[in-house]
């Protein structure tokens, strides 16, 4: 059984409630697929607990803006990595300090692997955004139709199993082009020999599809389970809104889901 959560945006109390529920199902392996900070208020406190508890981490765009350089950015989201660049700059215990930067300037675009589940060897790729451009390119629901050589295209890229976020839009991709929200898959998916799909996890800190619970996956046998869980998004929205620099916007979306 292994997890897999993404796009936590510093969002303290999301990832605490999806660790305590990953823990309380006897998981011990998660993997993360980026955009641990940005957004939200808690980067430090967010970064050290996927240092603690995931096996690896790949590089999301938000990691890479406050590490590098923030690209393609509106106004708000580039002045929270600004302001996350400042935080972590700012620790005052270098050993602390060296450790985030360290963790976020050596995380990889991509995790290739073969996985074995319910007898079957299944070649998995880990990426944040999409097979063809890890951290940066957007696959939407909406592709499948408006869009068909796009996700057609991505596919080739796709030897059987991708695990994708970044658009914090839950749900499966097949290659007919097709795409399922985990509603019509009863919170389901079947991971089967000869059936390739781009399995985008939801996130965990700023959930995008009306639904403002904190999102994520776990694998057991050959089945990816999609988890929804409340969480306490007073208590984040208010850390937001107390910090000048960040948007009351990102504040606001959680209540939404958008
Ligand atoms: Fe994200």
């Amino acid at each position: 059984m292994f997890a897999v959560i993404s796009d936590i945006h510093s969002n303290l109390e999301a990832l605490t409630v999806v660790l305590e529920d990953i823990e309380k199902r006897g998981i011990d392996t998660i993997y993360c697929l980026g955009d641990v900070i940005g957004y939200g208020p808690d980067p430090k406190q967010c970064l050290d607990l996927i240092i603690e508890k995931t096996k690896w981490c790949v590089l999301g765009n938000h990691d890479y803006a406050s590490f590098y350089e923030p690209t393609n950015f509106n106004y708000g989201a580039e002045q929270a990595a600004f302001w996350t660049r400042d935080v972590l700059e700012n620790e005052p215990d270098k050993a602390l300090r060296d450790k985030r930067w360290e963790f976020l300037g050596s995380l990889p675009m991509r995790h290739t692997c073969r996985i074995t589940l319910a007898g079957t060897e299944v070649a998995t790729d880990f990426v944040h955004a999409s097979p063809r451009k890890p951290i940066n390119e957007y696959i939407f629901p909406d592709d499948v139709y408006t869009n068909p050589v796009k996700v057609q295209i991505l596919f080739e890229k796709v030897e059987h199993i991708c695990f994708v976020g970044h658009t914090h839009l839950p749900g499966v991709f097949l290659d007919e082009p097709d795409f399922y929200l985990p509603s019509e898959l009863g919170d389901e998916y079947p991971i089967i020999k000869d059936e390739r799909a781009i399995i985008n996890v939801g996130s965990v800190g700023q959930p995008r599809d009306k639904d403002p619970r904190a999102g994520y996956v776990y694998v057991e046998d050959n089945m990816v389970n999609f988890v929804r869980l409340e969480y306490d998004i007073d208590a984040v929205t208010e850390k937001i809104i107390a910090v000048g620099k960040l948007d009351n916007f990102h504040a606001e979306r959680l209540f939404e889901g958008r």
